[in-house]
Order: C-alpha cells, then sequence, then structure tokens
C-alpha cells in the first residue's frame, strides 16, 4: 500500500494506513517517510498494531453486535455505539494533524486514503471575553471550530461515517440536517467521490442550502421540522440502501465528537479542563466529548478528574433544558421550535435523556437561552476575541455567561467552551432584537452611514 499523492487539491489529504496521517491541509514536516521506504519490518509493525474495531453494543442493554450499518439494539431497540481498543500519548504526537491522529480511539480499522483535512482547530486562550464575563486570566479557552473545511464540528463526524459509509460500500452518502451536517456532507461525499442527497427544513437559512449546493449536492428541502426529516430519513435509508450519516450510520458518526475532547486534551497538555460548555441539538456532541475524556482515561493518556458539563438550548427549542430546570427525567418533546437557532432546533433529541444525566451527575447545568442573548453573545464574541460565531455558538457563549453568573463555574476554574459554528453561515442571527443599526463611530463597531469620500465628510459623520 502507497500513500496517495496523486491529488493536487489542497483540500484534499492522502492517507495511508503504513504512514502516519499527512496532507497539503495538515503538513508535517516531522512525520517519518512513508512504509515503502522503511522496509518490510516497520511495515510488518504497523501492520501488527494496526487498531481493530471490537463492534457494536447496544447502551441500553449491552447486546454485543458485529460491526455493520446497524443502529438499533434488535432486542431492546436502544442505540447502537461503537467498542473498541489502545495507544500511548508518543502515537498520536507523532502524527500529523486532523482527526486521524487519535486513529485506534475510533471507530474505522484504518486511516482512510481520501477526505478533507478535518480537525486539529485551534485552542485559543480568551483572555478578553474571560475578563468580561468574571473569570481570571487564563482560565477560559476557546475551541474554535468555526474552522473546519465546511466551517462546523459537523465536518468531525461525517469524516467518520463517510470513511465507514466507503467501507460497507454505500454510493450515496446522505443526512437528515438541521443545517451544518448538510454542508460537512456534500462536501465529504464529493471529497471521496459519493453522491450526496441532503434533507433540510424548507424554512432553512439561505447561506445553509447555498453552501450544500457549492458541493454539488441534491439539496431536498422539506416541509417540516427536523424531527419529521429524521423520520423520512429512516425510511429512505430503507428503501434505498443509502448511507444516512446520523441516521443508519449513526453509531459511527456520533464517535467523531469525541476527536473534539481528546483534542482539547492534548492542546490543554494532556490535562482535562474543569468545565466544558457546548450546545445541545440532538445532545450526541454533549455525551460524547464525556465518553471522549473517558476514553482518553481508560486508555492511560490522561489522568481522571471531574469535569462539569454544562450544555446550552435555545429557549425556543429546549427539552433537555426544561427537564433540567424542573427536575424530571421527562423530556417533552417540542413539537415547533421557535428560535433563531435553527442549528439546534431539535424537538425530540435522539441523546436528550443522557445529556440531562450527564449534566446532573457532573455538577453541571443545561442552560436555556433566549434569541437576544445569542445575538449578545455573538457580538460579544466577536468583539472580545476576534472569532465570528454562527447560532449554536452564540448559545454557547451565553450559556457560559449564565453558568458564570449563576456560581456553577468559579472564577478561577478552567473552563473550555466549544464553538462549534461559523458565523457567516447566519450573518443576520447577531443583530437579532437589535432595534437599528448601531450607529458606527471611534470605537465601538457598527455601520456608518455612507459618506462622500472627503475628510471632512468623515467629521461630519462624527467618526473622527
Ligand atoms: C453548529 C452546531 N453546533 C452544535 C450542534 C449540536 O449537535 P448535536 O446534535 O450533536 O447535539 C449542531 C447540530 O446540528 C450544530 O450545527
Ligand atoms: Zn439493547
Amino acid at each position: 500500500m502507497t500513500t496517495d499523492t496523486s491529488t493536487t487539491d489542497s483540500r484534499h489529504q492522502a492517507w495511508s494506513t503504513m504512514s502516519v496521517p499527512v496532507g497539503p491541509g495538515h503538513a508535517d514536516p516531522a512525520a517519518p517517510p512513508p512504509a515503502s521506504q522503511r522496509g518490510a519490518e516497520y511495515a510488518a509493525e504497523r501492520a501488527a498494531d494496526r487498531p481493530r474495531v471490537a463492534g457494536l453494543r447496544c447502551r441500553n442493554c449491552g447486546r454485543a453486535e458485529e460491526t455493520g450499518p446497524s443502529f438499533v439494539c434488535p432486542q431492546c431497540f436502544g442505540p447502537f455505539e461503537v467498542v473498541r481498543a489502545q495507544v500511548s500519548r508518543a502515537k498520536v504526537e507523532a502524527r500529523g494533524p486532523g482527526i486521524w491522529r487519535y486513529l485506534e480511539l475510533l471507530p474505522v480499522d484504518e486511516a482512510p486514503s481520501r477526505g478533507l483535512a478535518v480537525g486539529s482547530t485551534p485552542l485559543i486562550r480568551a483572555d478578553r471575553l474571560g475578563k468580561e464575563i468574571g473569570l481570571a486570566a487564563g482560565r477560559l479557552h476557546l475551541k474554535d471550530d468555526t474552522r473546519n473545511p465546511t466551517l462546523s464540528f459537523k465536518d468531525r463526524v461525517v469524516a467518520i461515517a463517510a470513511a465507514r459509509a466507503v467501507q460497507f460500500g454505500f454510493d450515496t452518502l446522505a443526512c437528515a440536517s438541521t443545517g451544518n451536517l448538510a454542508g460537512a456532507t456534500a462536501a465529504a461525499a464529493a471529497a471521496i467521490g459519493l453522491r450526496a442527497v441532503v434533507f433540510v427544513p424548507a424554512n432553512l437559512e439561505p447561506a445553509k442550502i447555498d453552501h450544500a449546493l457549492s458541493y454539488g449536492a441534491t439539496v431536498v428541502p422539506v416541509n417540516g421540522t427536523y424531527d419529521d426529516i429524521n423520520r423520512l430519513s429512516l425510511e429512505i435509508a430503507d428503501e434505498e440502501g443509502w448511507a444516512f450519516v446520523n441516521v443508519n450510520l449513526r453509531p459511527y458518526y456520533a464517535e467523531g465528537s469525541k476527536t473534539l475532547a481528546f483534542e482539547v486534551a492534548e492542546q490543554l497538555g494532556w490535562r482535562l479542563p474543569d468545565a466544558i460548555v457546548a450546545p445541545i441539538a440532538s445532545g450526541s456532541l454533549f455525551t460524547k466529548v464525556a465518553r471522549g475524556f473517558e476514553d482518553l482515561v481508560a486508555a492511560g493518556l490522561v489522568e481522571d478528574k471531574p469535569v462539569r458539563f454544562i450544555g446550552a438550548q435555545a429557549a425556543g427549542c429546549s427539552p433537555v433544558a426544561q427537564a433540567f430546570a424542573e427536575g424530571t427525567d421527562e423530556i417533552r418533546p417540542v413539537r415547533n421550535p421557535d428560535t433563531i437557532v435553527r442549528s439546534l432546533a431539535i424537538g425530540s433529541p435522539a441523546d436528550g435523556r443522557y445529556s440531562l444525566a450527564l449534566a446532573r451527575r457532573t455538577g453541571g447545568s443545561i442552560e436555556s437561552i433566549p434569541d437576544q442573548a445569542t445575538a449578545a453573545a455573538i457580538r460579544r464574541l466577536g468583539r472580545t476575541e476576534g472569532i465570528f460565531a454562527e447560532t449554536a455558538g452564540g448559545v454557547t457563549v451565553a450559556g457560559l455567561e449564565q453558568a458564570v453568573a449563576r456560581g456553577l463555574i468559579g472564577p478561577d476554574d478552567e473552563v473550555v467552551a466549544l464553538i462549534t459554528g461559523n458565523g457567516v453561515k447566519t450573518p443576520d442571527a447577531k443583530w437579532f432584537g437589535v432595534e437599528d443599526a448601531v450607529p458606527g463611530h471611534a470605537g465601538a463597531g457598527g455601520l456608518a452611514a455612507a459618506i462622500e469620500p472627503s475628510y471632512s465628510a468623515f467629521v461630519r459623520a462624527g467618526l473622527a
């Protein structure tokens, strides 16, 4: 097996099972030469330590199942998840950037030879934002996942599902999307040469529809909620034999979110933070980050320590936050989500009760965020840290603010907030609830009225 060097497109990464993952997007000068130059002994050693996926296991009843495109337990209808094995810090550190650095902790047998350059996004020390909301210097970090190939963390989950789709021999990659997943699925399919069909709510932001179209996908707007689309997708997956990344390939898809946990821990110097703040739609990301930390502990890569999990939802679709506030285990589905935060508008979250249990078990919370607070948080994040977030990022930052204000997070806690999507996908959201465009003047932001191209006009407009 040789490393594929034929692709010149910088979006693509060439990988080989016999060499470390390296590509144009993630060049690593320290990477060893390909196996073909290092002899049979090394190749044999690599083959011997190649990771194995142990299989699937029902999260509910524990039933074991062979690896395959199954997602519900035939015994109890519980969700299947992937069980697996072994790695070291040195092994990870010797590899190039990207999610495949953590190969042994991922539900694939080998790194795929083609795909987008996903992951290894920056963990940013956010002192200016931290100071504004009451955290000591050096304590707040932002995981900037606005910088993935299609501008959201969804590239992580799709990369894993897509690798499996190829292995299972599917020719069509599909998804039921609240928006960001559509673009991620479309681009991943393009990068590996599968057909993409994405299903989105008909009222989705135009920028997100256009984004998916840009990668050559068939975009199907559906007159209904995400939950309606999810049901439809189940049927289509069954009838058409398509790989729906978040439906029939969900066990693999879900594992992709663990890479956020792996990267955060490694970027903190192989340590866990005191608290994580993350958005919740289905609750997959939220719960899998916790599982990712557990995997790192189990693999001996980090020391165990309690991490508080603080989730955030938009008030207009907050079934998990509501159950948390009411102290009940029952998550009442939201039939008609009403929020500018479309990316988190899942009325009946698949991992809702696991998210609830996680927040309670760890001494965290699930915060409910009104749209105006989301918009204000998007502006605050942009103004203080130079990161433009999508609505889910606004919900996360507002959730962080609320948790600090309520004393759930102390000033000296080490906090990591996951900024999962880029603001260019929801350009208007930041002005929600703002009556008139903020007047522009030196030192404060806002759109000034157009001026004539003269210095006197500039002064007259009060901009000096
Ligand atoms: C930007 C962004 N962040 C977070 C999420 C939450 O994902 P999950 O369904 O895993 O809770 C989504 C889901 O669509 C999203 O688009
Ligand atoms: Zn079961």
